[in-house]
């Protein structure tokens, strides 16, 4: 275990708003200077989950610890945190310096020292040369920077951000990801980031928490959980488009997904019967042989093109590496490689591991 500050854990936390249970049983261990995502659809309670962690929310069960302390009743101050939003929500009246300088001054810093301090945080985000300016007379990235140093300039032990990148534009967004991880491990501070949108979690995140309806649906790295995604709900929420779920029968070390035959690349102990078998669409290709299907549409994505494919009521979604013609209603052969597919219990729609 690390000795660094700013361990968060979440034991049984339970959250209603009137009769609807908006987080449900959350358990979660946040280690000191993580990159940690809550990823997950929007109403999933990702921002639940961190308005609880900074104390804006009290759970109605369960408890939250910071470093081994009970903060769950505690009040936000004694937290120690730092929050960014996706709205910046900077005071329009005052000039960058003196929204940077706020927290300090609200923590009786003293007067002399909060310039230094001011800039010091404005550098980090490259904003110190508008130090003079107000919030309005700056582009929607140049105002989340100051958002950021605002959120800085405290050094506080932990650092909550609530999709901070949703308001700019592609290219903006971009650019800002990369110096906020920059940051974060310059800053050397447990960084909570929720968002909705899986490539920043990706690339952002030590780790991550898929949220589904309340609930975590997988804890992992970024690496496992799109490798290894524990179950069917975060197979098809993971990945863009996410993986093919097809019926499938598993039967000794063979799979059939109707005539189609394809040999498991390990050893099974399962008794022969259904299974849910997934595959991402950039590990089928079409061959002379294989899952017999039509093609339903294809669209040209620049970078190679994405075929829907139907298979019965089945929409099986390929990904080709190359741009080619092929006529609406084509009839494939879809190619599975079995060293990328992913097998499901129907029953439990959680994973099954292949030996
Ligand atoms: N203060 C509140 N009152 C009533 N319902 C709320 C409140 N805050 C959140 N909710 C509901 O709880 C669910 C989870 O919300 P939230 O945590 O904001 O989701 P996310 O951030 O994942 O989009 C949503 O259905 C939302 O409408
Ligand atoms: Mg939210």
């Amino acid at each position: 275990m690390s000795n660094k500050k700013g361990r968060i854990s979440l034991r049984g936390v339970r959250k209603v708003f009137g009769s609807f249970e908006a987080l449900k049983s959350i358990d979660l261990e946040i280690e000191p200077v993580e990159f940690f995502a809550l990823l997950g659809p929007s109403g999933s309670g990702k921002s639940t989950t961190l308005r609880v962690i900074a104390g804006l929310e009290t759970p109605d069960d369960g408890a939250i610890f910071v470093d081994d302390e009970d903060v769950t009743f505690g009040p936000p101050g004694e937290r120690d945190v730092a929050m960014v939003f996706q709205n910046y929500a900077l005071y329009p009246h005052m000039t960058l310096a003196e929204n940077i300088g706020f927290p300090l001054k609200m923590d009786k810093v003293p007067k002399a020292d909060i310039p230094g301090r001011v800039r010091e945080a404005a550098a980090k985000v490259k904003i110190d040369h508008l130090l003079h300016r107000r919030p309005g007379q700056l582009s929607g990235g140049q105002q989340q920077r100051c958002a950021l140093a605002r959120a800085i300039v405290r050094q506080p032990k932990l650092f909550l951000l609530d999709e901070p990148l949703s308001n700019l534009d592609a290219q903006l967004r971009l650019e800002t990801r990369v110096e906020l991880k920059k940051l974060q491990r310059e800053l050397d501070v447990t960084a909570v980031y929720v968002t909705h949108d899986q490539e920043e979690a990706m690339t952002l995140a030590d780790r991550m928490a898929v949220f589904l309806d309340g609930e975590i649906a997988q804890i992992g790295t970024p690496d496992e959980v799109f490798n290894k995604p524990a179950n069917m709900a975060v197979a098809a929420f993971i990945g863009s488009p996410p993986m093919n779920l097809i019926a499938a029968q598993l039967d000794g070390s063979e799979i059939r997904i109707g005539d189609y035959r394809l040999a498991l690349p390990g050893q099974n102990t399962r008794p022969p019967g259904p299974v849910i078998l997934g595959i991402r669409p950039s590990h089928i290709t079409l061959s002379d042989s294989g899952l017999k299907a039509s093609l339903y549409l294809s669209e040209n994505l620049g970078e190679g093109m994405l075929l829907n494919c139907l298979y019965g009521v089945d929409m099986i979604k390929v990904r080709l590496p190359e741009v080619r013609r092929i006529n609406d209603g084509a009839a494939l052969n879809l190619k599975f490689d079995p060293g990328q597919i992913h097998l499901f219990d129907p029953e439990s729609r959680t994973r099954i591991e292949i030996g």
